[in-house]
C-alpha cells in the first residue's frame, strides 16, 4: 500500500546496515502514514551518529522508540497495545529505554510520562534533531520530553537513511505540518503549520537515490499542492514575501518539473494531493513528462456538498467533478484514489447517497475508507455531536466498500488485454515464482519471473485479474531501463 498503512496491522520495526563502531541496539517501529516511515528514516540517521545500530529483536533493544498516529482513536489503541508488550520486556530487561515519537507523543505530552510509567522519552514530530541530547537526560536518570512544534524544521539537511528498503522505491518528503484545519483532523495540532523543503535539498535526495539505483521516489506531504518554497518561511506569510521572492518561488507544478527533469528514468509519484489545491498546472506537469505517474490520491472525504462545508474542505461536489473531468481529459489512464469518512457528525441517508453517487461518477481504483473517528480538540469535537450511532456508520462504510470493490473490479477488467510497464519490487506473497510491481495507474501487478530481477521495468500483458490485482505475462523490458 503506498499511503496509509492499515494501523491495526502490526508496525514496521525497521534495519539498516549496522556500523562497526556502534555498540547501542534501536529497536524502532512506526505505525499510520508514509510521513511516519519517513520521519523514522530521520530518526535513524540521527541515531547511527550516535552510536546505535537497528535490530528486529525488541528483547536485545538498549532503546526502543515507536513512531506513533493519532489519526483515529484505534490507531491510538494498537499503541497502547504495544506500549504494554514494551513494558513486559522491560521487566526481563531493566535497562532498556522507550520513547514515544509523532502524533500521539505530541497530542498528549506529559501525560505519557504521568500516566505511562513506562515511557521515559517523549518527541514531538518537530524534535527529532533533539533526540542526542534526550537521550543524555534519559542516561542520567531524567525523564526527557520535548514537544515544540518548529515553524522552520523540515530535516532538509538530513540524509535519511532507507530503512527496511526494497531498494527500489523510496519516499521523500517536501512539506510538513499542515494549515488546512479540516474539522475532523489532529494533524494540524500534531504536526504544526504547514513547511515547504528547500528544492535543491530535494533534488539533491532524488539525485542520490538514483545513484544508488533506486527507481521511483514518492514525494510526501499532508498536502502537496501546496507546497511553496519561497525562501524558507511558513506559507501563511508569502503574502510578506519580497518581490523577487515572490518571482521566483517554486510551486508544486514547477517542483515536479524540476524533479522530473533531474532523473528522466526516475519514476515520480506523489501524496496526498487535496482537490481544493490542485491547479491545472499540476495536470499539466504530470501529462508532459512520462516519468511521473498517471495516478492521483485525491481524497474526497464525502460527496455531499452540506457536509464537505461542516468538514471545511474548500470544494464542492460540482467543483471536485469538475477536476475529475480536467484530470481524465489531459491524462487519458490516470489511475485515481480517494480517502473517505463514513458517518461524519450530522450525516444523514440522503449525504451517504451523495457520497455513493460520486464514487459512480468516479470509478475509482481505490480508497482508503473509514468510520468517523472524533478526536479529542478537533473542531470537529469541540463543535459537533457524534451522533450517527456506531451500527449507522458501519454500514454505510460496508456500503462503501461494497462499491468500491465493484468500481476496482471494473477498473481492473479493462486492464485486460493491454500491456502495461511494470517496476519489479518484491516476490509475489502468493508464490515465489512470481515477481510484484506496479503498473503506473498504482495497481499491483504480478507476473512469472523469467529471468527478470528486482529493480526491472517489464512490459506485462493482462491476462487475468482480481477486483486490486493484474495479472500477466512479460512480453520484454520497457524501454525505461
Ligand atoms: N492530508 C493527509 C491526510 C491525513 S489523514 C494525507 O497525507 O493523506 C488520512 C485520512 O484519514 C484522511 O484523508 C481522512 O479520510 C482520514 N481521517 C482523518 N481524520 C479522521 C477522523 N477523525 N476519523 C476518521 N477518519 C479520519
Ligand atoms: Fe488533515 Fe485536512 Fe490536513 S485531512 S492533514 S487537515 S488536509
Amino acid at each position: 500500500m503506498e499511503k496509509t498503512i492499515d494501523e491495526n496491522k502490526q508496525g514496521n520495526s525497521l534495519v539498516l546496515e549496522p556500523k562497526a563502531n556502534n555498540d547501542r541496539k534501536l529497536f524502532i517501529e512506526s505505525y499510520g502514514c508514509a510521513m511516519n516511515f519517513s520521519d523514522s528514516e530521520i530518526v535513524a540517521s540521527i541515531l547511527s551518529k550516535e552510536g546505535f545500530n537497528t535490530t528486529q529483536n525488541l528483547e536485545e533493544a538498549d532503546l526502543v522508540l515507536v513512531n506513533t498516529c493519532s489519526i483515529r482513536e484505534k490507531a491510538e489503541q494498537t499503541v497502547r497495545k504495544r506500549l504494554e508488550k514494551y513494558n513486559a520486556v522491560k521487566r526481563i530487561n531493566p535497562g532498556m529505554k522507550v520513547g514515544v515519537l509523532g502524533c500521539m507523543a505530541e497530542r498528549l505530552k506529559s501525560k505519557f510520562l504521568e500516566e505511562e510509567k513506562i515511557v521515559d522519552l517523549v518527541v514531538g514530530p518537530d524534535a527529532y534533531k533533539d533526540l542526542p541530547n534526550l537521550i543524555n537526560e534519559v542516561e542520567e536518570g531524567r525523564d526527557a520530553i520535548n514537544v515544540i512544534l518548529s515553524k522552520e524544521e523540515t530535516y532538509g539537511d538530513i540524509s535519511p537513511v532507507r530503512l527496511q528498503s526494497n531498494g527500489v522505491s523510496a519516499f521523500v518528503s517536501i512539506t510538513r505540518g499542515c494549515d488546512n484545519m479540516c474539522t475532523f483532523c489532529v494533524v494540524p495540532f500534531t504536526r504544526g503549520r504547514e513547511r515547504s523543503r528547500d528544492p535543491q535539498s530535494i533534488v539533491e535526495e532524488v539525485n542520490d537515490l538514483a545513484a544508488k539505483g533506486y527507481k521511483e521516489i514518492t514525494l510526501l506531504g499532508q498536502n502537496v499542492d501546496s507546497y511553496l518554497w519561497y525562501g524558507g518561511g511558513l506559507k501563511k506569510d508569502f503574502k510578506n514575501a519580497t518581490e523577487i521572492q515572490k518571482a521566483t518561488a517554486t510551486n508544486f507544478a514547477a517542483l515536479l518539473r524540476l524533479v522530473a527533469e533531474a532523473q528522466p528514468k526516475m519514476r515520480i509519484r506523489f501524496s496526498t494531493s487535496n482537490p481544493q489545491d490542485m491547479t491545472l498546472d499540476v495536470i499539466e506537469a504530470m501529462a508532459a513528462y512520462r516519468n511521473i505517474c498517471n495516478y492521483i490520491h485525491l481524497p474526497v472525504q464525502s460527496g455531499s456538498d452540506r457536509i464537505l462545508k461542516k468538514m471545511n474542505r474548500l470544494h464542492t461536489r460540482e467543483e471536485y467533478f469538475r477536476l475529475i473531468d480536467n484530470i481524465k481529459e489531459r491524462i487519458p489512464n490516470c489511475g485515481i484514489s480517494h480517502d473517505l469518512i463514513a458517518g461524519f457528525p450530522t450525516e444523514t441517508e440522503e449525504d451517504h447517497q451523495d457520497t455513493l453517487s460520486l464514487m459512480e461518477y468516479v470509478k475509482y481504483d481505490f480508497g482508503y475508507m473509514f468510520t468517523y473517528s472524533e478526536r479529542p480538540g478537533t473542531t470537529a469535537e469541540r463543535k459537533l455531536e457524534d451522533d450517527v450511532p456506531e451500527e449507522v456508520k458501519k454500514r454505510r462504510l460496508q456500503e462503501i466498500v461494497d462499491l468500491q470493490q465493484k468500481h476496482s473490479r471494473y477498473n481492473t477488467k479493462q486492464a485486460i488485454g493491454t500491456v502495461v510497464e511494470v517496476l519489479i519490487e518484491k516476490e509475489s506473497k502468493k508464490s515465489d515464482a512470481h515477481w510484484s510491481g506496479r503498473n503506473e495507474r498504482n495497481t499491483v501487478t504480478v507476473f512469472p519471473k523469467e529471468n527478470y530481477m528486482i529493480g526491472d521495468f517489464v512490459n506485462v500483458k493482462i491476462t487475468d485479474c482480481t477486483s486490486a490485482t493484474l495479472i500477466g505475462e512479460p512480453v520484454g523490458y520497457s524501454d525505461n531501463n
